[in-house]
């Protein structure tokens, strides 16, 4: 989406430890009328899949999910972030492993809002090593739901994630791909 390229460029700022900074537009302040046209934008990507749900992990993804969950006309669910892996028998758990914040995690959802009818959108704002959507998709599988794909806003092409996952198979669309970056630059994948 040459849009979100353009809002990266505009605003985005590198950080040492490849950490690509978006707080104001997408992570702390939103632009909501950008918001509106990502969502609107993995809508058209996924028009078709017949998608019942868009899932993802709270905080910051929230807001595109629900983006894209408005222009889809589907509810979004999000799973909540435990601690512990200690959580009741009415919900799905998986332990995600964040790799920007060097620490294990437990993503739950209650059995109530994943059924085994649905056809399942991923969203999420960043995709880096791709852990947290492998956590999401066990949640689906658990549910015995339909995995459509994922749609992320910004992907990080040089951690991995993305690519490891089209490898299994799954539909992955970005709507913008950072290649490479640094103080001096970014570069997007075409
Ligand atoms: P992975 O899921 O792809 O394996 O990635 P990882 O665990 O390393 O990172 C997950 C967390 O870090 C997510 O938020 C994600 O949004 C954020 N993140 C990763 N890389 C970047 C980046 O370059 N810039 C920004 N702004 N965020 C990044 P979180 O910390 O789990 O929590 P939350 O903010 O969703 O609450």
């Amino acid at each position: 989406m040459e849009l979100m390229e353009q809002k990266i460029r505009a605003e985005g700022k590198v950080l040492p430890g490849g950490i690509l900074k978006v707080g104001s537009f997408l992570n702390q302040q939103i632009d909501t009328e950008f918001l509106e046209k990502t969502g609107q934008e993995i809508a058209r990507l996924f028009e078709g899949c017949g998608v019942t749900k868009v899932l993802t992990i709270e905080s910051s993804g929230i807001a595109i999910a629900a983006a894209a969950g408005m222009a889809m006309h589907v509810p979004l669910v999000f799973a909540k972030k435990h601690k512990t892996s200690n959580v009741d028998g009415s919900t799905y758990s998986a332990v995600v492993h964040s790799y920007t914040h060097n620490t294990d995690y437990t993503v739950v959802v209650s059995s109530d809002y994943l059924l085994p009818e649905d056809r399942v959108l991923l969203v999420d704002d960043f995709l880096a090593n791709g852990k947290a959507l492998l956590g999401l998709i066990d949640l689906v599988n658990q549910a015995g739901a339909t995995l459509i794909g994922a749609a992320c806003a910004i992907e990080k092409g040089f951690q991995g994630g993305g690519d490891a996952l089209r490898e299994k198979g799954i539909r992955v669309e970005s709507l913008a791909i950072v290649e490479s970056m640094s103080d001096t630059g970014i570069t997007f994948r075409r």
